[in-house]
């Protein structure tokens, strides 16, 4: 167990509970991050406004959050805007959502400071709205000296755009030193990713189906184990992480390497070719 909060394991649920029961401790994600979809769906399935779709996943977002930070897992990461967002959805859309985060802000911040939550953003947020990006950093700055779930929402985010201002920083950085481009390694950009600062994810959830990377952490999520749920976001709750980490429990993580039970099923070379003769 990496985290550095502490465990509350007695204000899950019931059904938490039972989930958290059949999980090993020692071997819980220390990143999870979530490419939340469905909302729309969800909203249409009703006949409701997609606004309403978008409403509901706001309080999934503070529901999970509050179960991640009760089970000690140190990072969340949560997909809540790309870049595609901004440019393809129609305004009246984008301006409900930054409305949204807005006041989900507002109404959360004290919710995170009763679970230890410490707010974060990657993306490039210097490009929302000014009075999104004031309550932004006063969320930030508020919930700066707490020790539990660290929520990194991803808002005006996209992979690609990160990998370009991680290559322009570097690219900056040599200039000044005088460094030589051969020596670049892998180390020299994963310094000067948004993401620099915390660990890559173990667990990355899709909701609502879709079998997806939707340009979210591409270079992080190298090694990740993907979970796809049909569940679409607003009906996601803290259980059903619990549920996916359950399932990340029963893989056998690799990083290009055989794994630990590779040896008892090994090839007999001789075999396969009388096989294939
Ligand atoms: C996908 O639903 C989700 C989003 C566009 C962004 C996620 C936003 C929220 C969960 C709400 C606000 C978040 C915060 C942090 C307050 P979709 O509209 O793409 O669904 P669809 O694919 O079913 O149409």
């Amino acid at each position: 167990m990496h985290s550095s909060g502490t465990l509350r394991i007695h204000e899950l649920t019931a059904e938490e509970r039972a989930v958290y029961a059949t999980l090993k401790p020692e071997r819980l994600p220390e990143h999870v991050a979530i490419i939340m979809d469905g909302n729309g769906r969800w909203a249409g399935r009703r006949s409701l406004k997609r606004f309403l779709g978008h409403q509901q996943g706001a309080k999934s977002v503070q529901l999970v959050t509050e179960t991640a930070s009760r089970i000690g897992l140190p990072w969340l990461t949560l997909y809540a805007f790309s870049l595609e967002n901004k440019l393809r959805r129609p305004r009246a859309e984008v301006n409900f959502l930054m409305r949204l985060l807005k006041s989900y802000l507002e109404t959360n911040v004290q919710r995170m400071m009763d679970n230890n939550v410490r707010m974060r953003y990657i993306g490039r947020t210097f490009e929302l709205p000014p009075e999104v990006q004031d309550k932004m950093r006063w969320a930030e700055e508020t919930t700066a000296g707490n020790t539990g779930t660290t929520l990194t929402l991803a808002l005006n985010y996209g992979a690609r755009s990160e990998m370009v201002d991680a290559f322009r920083a570097l690219a900056a950085e040599m200039q000044r030193k005088h460094l030589n481009p051969d020596h670049i390694d892998e180390e020299d950009i994963r310094r000067h990713l948004y993401t620099a600062h915390m660990p890559d994810p173990d667990l990355l959830i899709r909701t609502s189906g879709e079998m997806r990377i939707s340009n979210f952490l591409l270079w992080q999520i190298a090694y990740a184990e993907i979970f796809v749920t049909e569940r679409l976001w607003p009906d996601f709750r803290g259980v059903h992480l619990l549920e996916a980490i359950a399932n990340f429990q029963c893989r056998e993580r690799r990083y290009g390497g055989l794994g630990e039970s590779c040896g008892a099923v090994e090839e007999d070379p001789e075999r396969i070719k009388i096989a294939a003769g």
